[in-house]
């Protein structure tokens, strides 16, 4: 099973993969390329020192979508690595109707909240200022809508009354990375089925 990799910052949930994969705990799961809408991301770095294939593809101008004009590059790009799965690992740019299409029923999301709470962007943060007492990750479909397709699995995580945010953020995270590999595994084994 083919898997590429977007993501936009630090790529620690891509490094999470790659780990899992180099211990062979993914099944037939293979990271074949990792792609970036920041050329100064972290998770480029990552991709090379593991010898995985990697670029930057610029997004364009506008700041929260890939534009129109620099879409088919992207499309193209993923598409010559023939992707069973597309990851998005802390992707920042909502994919439009378009793209979707292009990789129907085989885009996956991480989210960084018990979904459907904390949609959106700073989840971690809306979180822990509405004062919840447990909060989490989710990896979920990808439809036409942020952060609303099917959830395929969750992971809880207590925020204690004494918890500082970076704290929080560090529980979430951490959750994140043991939740990515395990839904990539049990896509790769038939365990989670791909939708029809
Ligand atoms: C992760 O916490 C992921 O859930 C979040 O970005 C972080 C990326 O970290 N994604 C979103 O907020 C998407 N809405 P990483 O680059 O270290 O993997």
């Amino acid at each position: 099973m083919n898997v590429v990799i977007l993501g936009s910052g630090k790529g620690t949930n891509a490094l999470a993969v790659i780990k899992a994969s180099q211990q062979d705990q993914l099944a037939n799961a293979n990271i074949v390329g990792i792609f970036t809408d920041n050329p100064d991301a972290e998770i480029l770095k990552i991709a090379s020192q593991n010898d995985i294939v990697n670029d930057f593809l610029s997004p364009g101008f506008k700041k929260s979508i890939i534009e129109k004009n620099e879409e088919n590059n992207w499309i193209q790009k993923i598409s010559d690595l023939n992707p069973d799965l597309i990851v998005l690992a802390g992707f920042m740019r909502i994919l439009s109707s378009n793209f979707i299409n292009h990789f129907q029923n085989r885009i996956i999301n991480l989210h960084p909240s018990l979904l459907p709470s904390f949609q959106g962007l700073n989840a971690i943060e809306q979180a822990f200022n509405k004062n919840v007492k447990i909060t989490g990750c989710t990896v979920h479909w990808v439809n036409e809508r942020v952060d609303d397709g099917e959830i395929i699995a969750q992971a809880p995580v207590r925020i204690m009354n004494d918890d500082e945010l970076p704290l929080v953020r560090q529980k979430v995270q951490a959750a994140e990375h043991i939740l990515l590999p395990w839904v990539i595994r049990d896509l790769a084994l038939g365990t989670t089925p791909f939708p029809q």
